[in-house]
């Protein structure tokens, strides 16, 4: 495509006139911003660019990996990934409140993102997938914080390092464009939103270990169902909350007292409002049945039917 190919060398210019012979960083999430983001500005400086995976344990089943790999598969770009479970669950240890959470996880994540560009050393540079759509928000004034989405564009400005925002001119599907030119496999192109403090927000309470291997196995399996019934890509999120509730059920000849996994499915066009969707019941009962037999520790499946307001697409 003509106008995305001359979009895509003009900015490689811009990008290649600004950062001269330094370094920049970036922290790939794997998500679709930070992904066009870090191809495009490898394109234009290549061995400058250090690309930063932070493991935060707050992810999604064989989440770190799938986004590893697709990125060795497809390109050769200076990847890191850190492994800092240990050090967010730790910190996380005992937290029960939702916005205390957050600010935990964001803490934690600059202060491991900072520690790995210092060690890269003579960086001057951060790359953030910030999308138009941000761009206004944070600049009139009037966007509310309901939540504190501190994360939703990236780390925040005073990190240290000069911005680099490749995006900020961009809507979403402009930027699924880009990085279609880009090659991008759709499987990153075309996933799902993620919160940035990930699993974190979807267990209520406290995180523990067990809570989150619970929750990652519930979590892909309703990813599964959704893509093999083909509605994956028809809604805007789909997903498993553990509420920490546990009830009685019956198994064999045996009682059980276990969780309750709380299935979220959204119709939505940019997250601001949102309708539960109106799933079949065949996907619901699949959905139903395959995490009670495959996940030890839950024994109920319940659907969350509130639209957004009143309220939210998380629980946290
Ligand atoms: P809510 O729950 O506010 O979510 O209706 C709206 C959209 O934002 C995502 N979300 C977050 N994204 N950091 C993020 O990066 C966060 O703390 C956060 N909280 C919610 C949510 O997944 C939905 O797409």
């Amino acid at each position: 495509d003509w106008t995305m190919d001359s979009l895509i060398e003009q900015t490689v210019k811009e990008i290649k006139a600004k950062v001269g012979k330094h370094k920049a960083v970036c922290a790939l999430s794997g998500g679709v911003d930070s992904s066009v983001a870090a191809v495009l500005v490898d394109r234009a400086i290549h061995d400058q660019l250090v690309c930063i995976f932070v493991d935060t344990g707050l992810l999604r089943k064989n989440e770190g990996d799938m986004v590893i790999e697709t990125f060795r598969k497809n390109y050769d770009m200076n990847i890191i990934r850190v492994d800092a479970r240990d050090r967010f669950l730790s910190r996380l240890k005992g937290v029960t409140d939702p916005e205390e959470k957050r600010k935990i996880i964001g803490n934690v994540f600059i202060e491991v993102f900072k520690e790995e560009a210092l060690k890269i050393g003579d960086v001057k540079f951060l790359v953030q997938g910030t999308l138009y759509p941000d761009v206004i928000e944070s600049g009139n004034g009037v966007s509310s914080t309901i939540k504190s989405h501190h994360n939703v564009g990236g780390l925040p400005e005073d990190i240290g390092f000069e911005l680099i925002e490749p995006l900020r001119m961009l809507f979403k599907d402009e930027v699924r464009q880009v990085g279609k030119e880009l090659g991008i496999p759709e499987e990153i192109l075309y996933r799902q939103p993620f919160p940035g403090p990930g699993l974190a927000v979807r267990i209520l309470g406290e995180v523990t270990e067990e809570k989150l291997e619970i929750l990652r196995q519930a979590d892909s399996i309703v990813l599964r169902e959704m893509k093999k019934f083909g509605w994956y890509n028809k809604v805007w999120q789909s997903f498993a909350i553990l509420p920490g509730i546990k009830s009685v059920g019956v198994m064999g000849d045996e009682r059980t007292y276990a969780y309750a996994i709380i299935l979220r499915v959204v119709d939505s066009y940019d997250g601001m409002t949102a309708d539960w969707a109106k799933l079949p019941y065949e996907i619901l009962e699949s959905i139903s049945t395959s995490i009670t037999n495959e996940v030890p520790g839950v024994n109920r499946v319940l659907y969350d039917i509130t639209s957004k307001p009143p309220a939210t697409i998380e629980w946290e």
